[in-house]
Order: structure tokens, then sequence, then C-alpha cells
């Protein structure tokens, strides 16, 4: 799909059919061109847990936090981003710059997970309400691991609707300088 159009229709799906599992091989296909994310000095502080199959059905819980994503129920792969330690470079770099370099990067992969799945035709959903303690104990790792985001993945349910992009006025956002 030509650039323009993935960006137009890729969206946050919240219908899946829970009769369609998203094979393994293009799970990892998805983490594998996630990885090509560009990250601060190269640090690429994140580890990406893919849950798929019965595991998706037991942690979609994790993400409906305060009643928020009941449409997860009906998701059939999740992929967890775990936050790793920066490089002792970018920590270096974090200070220097006075910025937190983890947060941004585990922003820019996120959009390309998102992506990437929408240009091998599968739905996302990028979701920050979480259980974080809830997914470290499920995953096995210390309470204290942070997950700042989830994805969801799976395929929209048949007729669901490619919305209309509603976003704030060009202008709003955007200021060219010369
Ligand atoms: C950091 C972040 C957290 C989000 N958390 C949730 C969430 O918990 N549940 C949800 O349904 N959507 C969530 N979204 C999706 C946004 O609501 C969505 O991206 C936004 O409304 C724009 O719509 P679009 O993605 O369909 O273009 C999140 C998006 C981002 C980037």
């Amino acid at each position: 799909m030509d650039l323009e159009n993935l960006y137009l229709k890729r969206q946050s799906t919240r219908e899946y059919d829970p009769t369609r599992q998203v094979a393994d091989e293009d799970l990892l296909k998805i983490c594998k061109l996630a990885k090509l994310a560009p990250s601060a000095v190269n640090s690429q502080p994140y580890i990406l847990h893919a849950v798929t199959g019965d595991k998706a059905k037991e942690f979609a819980k994790f993400v409906q936090v305060l009643g928020a994503n009941r449409w997860a129920s009906a998701c059939p792969a999740f992929i967890a981003v775990e936050e790793g330690k920066p490089a002792v470079v970018e920590r270096l770099g974090q200070r220097l710059a006075k910025t937190e370099f983890v947060p941004i990067d585990i922003g820019i992969l996120s959009a390309y997970i998102v992506l990437a799945t929408e240009d091998m035709g599968i739905q996302s959903c990028i979701i920050g309400m979480r259980n974080e303690k809830g997914i470290a104990a499920f995953l096995g790792l210390d309470e204290k691991t942070k997950f700042p985001l989830v994805i969801a993945l799976g395929y929209a349910k048949e007729g669901y609707p490619v919305r209309e992009k509603n976003r704030r006025k060009f202008e709003d956002n955007v200021k060219l300088y010369k």
C-alpha cells in the first residue's frame, strides 16, 4: 500500500473478528519490522512480548481497566511493550539533553508496529489503559517491570468502517517558517 493510503487507512480498531487468528509468522514479522524503528543512540530500550491464542484470551483483562477497552475480549493477539533499560550512552544523552528519550523511542516503535500491521492487512489499536502489575505477573516478570503500551492486533469484524480522520485544524499543529 502506498504510504499516504496506509496513513489514512490505519485506525484504532475496536471490533475484532474473534474467529480469525493472527498467524504467528505475521506476528513475528510485525515485531521484526518494528525493530527497524529509530531510537536515541540506537538504544532500542524495549522488549516486545507477543501474546496470542489462549494466552491472548487471558491477557485481555489486563487492558480492561476501569471499564475501558471491553472490546479487547474479542481481540486475538496483543503485543505488550516492555520498557527496557536505556544503554549507558542513552542515559548520558538523556541527562545532557534533559529529555527522557525512552518513552519517545517506544512511541516511535509503536507507530512502526501499527503501520506495519495495517500494511499486512491486519488491524490494531494502541492501548494506554493497562494493568502493568498484572501484565508483569502474567509474563513471570518482576512486578516493577514497566509496560508503557500494549498494542491490540487482529482482523477487523466484517463491515467495520474505515472512519474519516478526526484531527485538529492543520494550522493548530503546523507552523511554517521561511
Ligand atoms: C498512547 C496512546 C494510548 C491509547 N490508549 C487507548 C486505549 O486505552 N483504548 C483505546 O480504545 N484507544 C486508545 N488509543 C487510541 C486513540 O484513542 C486513537 O489513536 C485516537 O483517538 C486517534 O484515532 P485513530 O487511531 O483511529 O486515528 C491510544 C492511543 C495512543 C497513541
